[in-house]
C-alpha cells in the first residue's frame, strides 16, 4: 500500500491499492502497463465500470457488485469483446482485491480492452485481431464533486455539446469513448466556473451529467429522463428509482426540457462516483431554494443509510468483502463466528441475477 499525493488531482485519491487483478492472476500497480501502440490508446475501444465499496460496521461492502459487473458484461457484448470471465469471475475478483486492498473503503475500476500483440502487431481500426485485457484496479476516492457538494450542492450549466445520438455510439455500454464526449461537457462547464455540465440529447431534452445521471422533483414528482434520452442506465439512478418507491414518493420516467431546470423545486445529480449531489443552480438561475432540497435530503439519507449497511436495501445491493472469513462484526461493531446468525452474508451471493433492466429503451 502507499499513499498518493491528491492534491493536484481534482478529487483527493488518499490510497491506492498496489496490486491490480490482471486476466486472473494479481500483479504489482507499477507492472500494470500497456505498450503505446495499443489498440485502445488510438481508437478508444475499451469498456470499463466504477464501483464503490462502502465501510460499514460488517467491514467493507461493495455496493450493487453484481449489477455493475453485469453492465460491464453488457458494454463488452455490445462491442463484440469476446472474453472468458464470467460474472462470477469479476465478482470474485473484486473482492479479492479489496480484501488484498485492506482498505475500509474503495473505488473499483474493472476495464477491459483492445491492447497489442507485440509478435503479431495489428494496427488498423479492425479491432479484432488485437487481443483483450482486463484489469481491476482500486483506490480510495474522495467525493467527486468536491467536500462540500453532498451537502450545499453544485452550480451547473447546460452545456452546448449534446449527449451523444443512439446510433452513433450506445450511451448504454459504458466505453472509455463515450468519455471523450463527456470530457468536452467537463472541460467547458469548469472552464466556465461550473462544477459540472448537463448535456442535452439529440431532440434538445435533458439528457445527463458528464458522469453522473439527472433528477428534477416538481410539485412533489420526482423526475429522471428515460434510457432513450441517451443516458447511460446509471446504478446509482436505479437505486435512487427504488429508494423513492420504498419512501412512497411518486417517481416517473419522462423526457425534462431544458426549462423544467430552471423551474424545478429541486434537482440532483446520481453516480458512483457523486453519489446524491444536490443541484443549486442551472445556468446561474437558483434551483428551488438554492440548496438541498427536502426530497433530495430525504433520498439522500436513505441512500447513505443503505451504503452503510444501516438500513435495509430494497434489494440485495451489498456484498460483504469479508463475509467469507471465520470472524466478523455484528451490527453492533461485537465480533461473532460464521454461522451463529449474527454474521452478514455475501447477499448477492453466486447465481443471484441482477435486477436492473438494462435492455429497456425508455419510455417518455
Ligand atoms: C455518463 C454517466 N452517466 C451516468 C452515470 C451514473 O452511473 P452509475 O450510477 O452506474 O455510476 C455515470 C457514472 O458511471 C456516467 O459516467
Amino acid at each position: 500500500m502507499f499513499a498518493k499525493d491528491g492534491k493536484t488531482k481534482d478529487v483527493a485519491t488518499p490510497r491506492i491499492c498496489d496490486v491490480v487483478w490482471h486476466n486472473g492472476k494479481f500483479i504489482k500497480w507499477d507492472d500494470a502497463r500497456v505498450h503505446v501502440m495499443s489498440h485502445v490508446l488510438h481508437y478508444g475501444s475499451s469498456i470499463f465500470e466504477g464501483i464503490r465499496c462502502y465501510s460499514t460496521r460488517q467491514g467493507p461492502a461493495v455496493f450493487r457488485l453484481r449489477e455493475h459487473m453485469q453492465r460491464f458484461l453488457n458494454s463488452a457484448k455490445i462491442y463484440r469483446m469476446d472474453h472468458p470471465w464470467t460474472l462470477d469471475d469479476l465478482c470474485s475478483a473484486s473482492v479479492d482485491l479489496v480484501q488484498q486492498s485492506e482498505m475500509e473503503q474503495c473505488y473499483i475500476r474493472p476495464i477491459l480492452f483492445r491492447s497489442l500483440d507485440e509478435e503479431h502487431p495489428a494496427f488498423g481500426v479492425n479491432p479484432f485481431p488485437n487481443p483483450l485485457a482486463c484489469y481491476i484496479g482500486a483506490w480510495d476516492w474522495g467525493k467527486y464533486l468536491g467536500d462540500e457538494a453532498i451537502e450545499k450542492g453544485v452550480d451547473v450549466c447546460v452545456s452546448t455539446w449534446n449527449r451523444l445520438t443512439p446510433n452513433s455510439m450506445p450511451a448504454m455500454a459504458k466505453s472509455g469513448a463515450n468519455y471523450m464526449n463527456s470530457q468536452l461537457i467537463k472541460m467547458e462547464a469548469l472552464l466556465n466556473g461550473f462544477a459540472e455540465g448537463i448535456a442535452l440529447d439529440d431532440r434538445g431534452y435533458v439528457s445527463e451529467g458528464s458522469g453522473e445521471n439527472i433528477f428534477v422533483v416538481s410539485g412533489g414528482t420526482v423526475m429522471t429522463p428515460p434510457l432513450s434520452s441517451s443516458i447511460l442506465a446509471g446504478i446509482t439512478r436505479d437505486s435512487v428509482i427504488q429508494i423513492c418507491e420504498e419512501l412512497g414518493l411518486t417517481i416517473k420516467e419522462r423526457s425534462i426540457q431544458r426549462a423544467a431546470l430552471y423551474v424545478a423545486d429541486e434537482a440532483f445529480f446520481s453516480g458512483t462516483a457523486a453519489e446524491i449531489t444536490p443541484i443549486r443552480s442551472v445556468d446561474r438561475i437558483t434551483v428551488g431554494n438554492g440548496g438541498r432540497g427536502e426530497l433530495t435530503t430525504k433520498i439522500q439519507e436513505a441512500f447513505f443509510q443503505i451504503t452503510k449497511g444501516e438500513r435495509p436495501a430494497p434489494g440485495d445491493w451489498l456484498t460483504y468483502v469479508n463475509a467469507a472469513k471465520p470472524a466478523t462484526a455484528d451490527n453492533n461493531g461485537h465480533k461473532v463466528q460464521e454461522g451463529s446468525g449474527a454474521s452478514p452474508s455475501p447477499v448477492s451471493g453466486p447465481g443471484t441475477e441482477p435486477a436492473l433492466n438494462y435492455h429497456a429503451a425508455g419510455t417518455d
